[in-house]
């Protein structure tokens, strides 16, 4: 085992998962976990994680120092890496220069954490914080042009730092990186397997619901419709389904989730569709902060699929699509910092009528989740299905939601959606979509002054959401939608490409 020690960064459970690609088992413990403990598991290695804190402020997450001195390798990542030089006896203070981004990184010496790595390597670096002194007996093996220490070593201990986040696909050899860690360093013996996700989580479920109502939350998305074939899989007809219309749905999308899961469909999930569109948006009238639309429509859902278990009959389990980086990213995946709220996450408001909610994908990323959704044998076309947020297109209207905004943001979307397919571009591109921006600006249109809203398009490639780049899409492809845009969609009268990566910003909007 080598575990990975939590200090609150964004991509902790990304190093797991890297280990763990390895085949080599690892679980994530928080900072706070006892060294006694530690000492229990004996792992082979140990990892300190990123984090949002600086070292040198009192407040700031720590460690006692003894844990250098078991014998056991250890590998500082980010704040991590500040953090083992700060308690060796290095110097820690703030960048002259912050590096964020993809940024080069020269290898200045043979290590057993570079074998195989070429001397310049581009790594994902993302730190106010440096270290400006390496700790006694470490030695300086990278380096950056505004970074002096971009990673350090002391080989006769095992002890290891890196400055730049290895387990980010952006560091081009950061898997190369890390596997030299467990095997060279830790030596481990990459025997382990991950186990049949899907055939586990069913036996899970079975054992935990017995012959008690379940009732899932059913979006249409990859992850609630994955869930919701696990558990109609688990449990058959103790399954229902309800499918809310919240009325910030894709253009036409309701109809399209109700003739593939309702009883038209080939799955029997007792399907249930309830039109709530007036309920979200009286609910949202006047609202314009991000925070408070997520919550309100979070709950509002909530209070639906009560009323609905209500007319069913008790029931004692709800279910819910959640994944990891929805956790993460609402600050209850351990220690990292609230981002956003995430839709159908700590969001629950505490005289909730359910027994006990059941998230069975709450551990895996996307791609993991689309992987238990092959094997679950539900067709390709819906697993690859691009991810579409619970809270919608509330989300992608800056500031107050309206119906007329949710129809121009629905066609803008619908007609962006359509040309990427066209160009054949919708493969390699993440997440792709339309936002209604809370501007209006000046226009002219035929020999009317007009003022109207501005459509930003969005369109990232990444591979686990953590991290994203702004697609590099065809100036034809974008002009061909612009144009449409602006004659077709009513009351927009400007189109604006977001070539903003994540970080900084998100892949939403709010
Ligand atoms: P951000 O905007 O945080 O998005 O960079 C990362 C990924 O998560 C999706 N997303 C959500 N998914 N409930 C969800 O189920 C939510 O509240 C939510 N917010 C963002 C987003 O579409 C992207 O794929």
């Amino acid at each position: 085992t080598v575990i990975v020690l939590d200090f609150g960064g964004q991509y902790n459970q990304l190093i797991a998962r890297r280990v763990r690609e390895c085949n080599v088992y690892c679980e994530i413990y928080s900072y706070k976990t006892d060294i006694e403990k530690i000492k229990e598991i004996q792992p082979k290695g140990i990892i300190f994680t990123g984090g949002p804190n600086s070292v040198y402020l009192e407040d700031s997450p720590t460690y006692t120092k003894e844990i250098f001195e078991l014998g056991i390798p250890v590998l500082g990542i980010c704040y991590g890496a500040q953090l083992m030089m700060h308690l060796l006896g290095g110097q820690v203070g703030t960048a002259p220069v912050r590096e964020y981004g993809k940024i080069e990184v020269t290898v200045e010496q043979s290590s057993k954490m570079f074998e195989n790595v070429s001397e310049k390597t581009i790594c994902w670096m993302s730190h106010n914080d440096y270290i400006a002194k390496e700790a006694p007996g470490f030695e300086i093996i990278a380096h950056t042009s505004d970074c002096p220490v971009a990673a350090v070593q002391n080989p006769g201990k095992n002890l290891y730092a890196v400055q730049f986040h290895p387990e980010v696909l952006h560091t081009q050899e950061g898997k190369k990186m890390l596997s030299n860690f467990v095997y060279n360093v830790c030596e481990c013996s990459g025997d382990w397997k991950m186990d049949s996700f899907v055939e586990e989580s069913i036996k899970a479920i079975q054992e935990k619901v017995g012959d008690g109502k379940v009732l899932c939350a059913l979006s249409g998305g990859v992850d609630s419709s994955v869930a919701a074939v696990m558990l109609s899989k688990a449990v058959g007809n103790q399954l229902t389904c309800v499918f809310v219309d919240h009325g910030l749905l894709r253009k036409n999308e309701g109809d399209e989730v109700e003739a593939v899961f309702g009883p038209a469909g080939p799955y029997n999930l007792n399907f249930i569709r309830v039109n709530a569109q007036e309920r979200f948006y009286e609910k949202l009238k006047g609202v314009e902060e991000p925070e408070e639309k997520r919550k309100i429509i979070g709950e509002e859902f909530i209070r639906v699929f009560e009323e609905e278990a209500k007319k069913i009959g008790t029931v004692d389990f709800l279910v819910q699509g959640t994944i990891y980086p929805d956790v993460v990213e609402s600050g209850v995946g351990g220690e990292s910092t609230v981002i956003k709220s995430h839709h159908n996450v700590g969001g629950l408001p505490d005289y909730v009528d359910f027994k006990e909610i059941i998230e069975p994908l709450r551990d895996l990323f996307k791609d993991e989740v689309r992987k238990a959704g092959l094997e679950l044998g539900i067709p390709d076309y819906l697993v690859f299905r691009q991810p579409f947020p619970g809270p919608g297109l509330g989300i992608r209207i800056i500031g107050e939601v309206t119906a007329e905004k949710v129809e121009m943001v629905q066609e803008a979307d619908a007609i962006w959606r359509e040309e990427i397919a066209n160009a054949g571009l919708d493969k390699e591109i993440g997440q792709y979509f339309a936002a209604l921006t809370n501007m209006r600006s000046v226009g002219v249109m035929g020999d009317e002054r007009t003022y109207d809203y501005a459509v930003a398009l969005r369109a990232v490639t990444t591979t686990d959401f953590m991290t994203a780049e702004s697609a590099e899409i065809p100036w034809d492809v974008i002009g061909k939608v612009t144009s449409r845009i602006v004659n077709e969609v009513k009351h927009v009268n400007r189109v604006m490409y977001d070539c903003t990566g994540k970080p900084p910003a998100t892949i939403e909007f709010e």
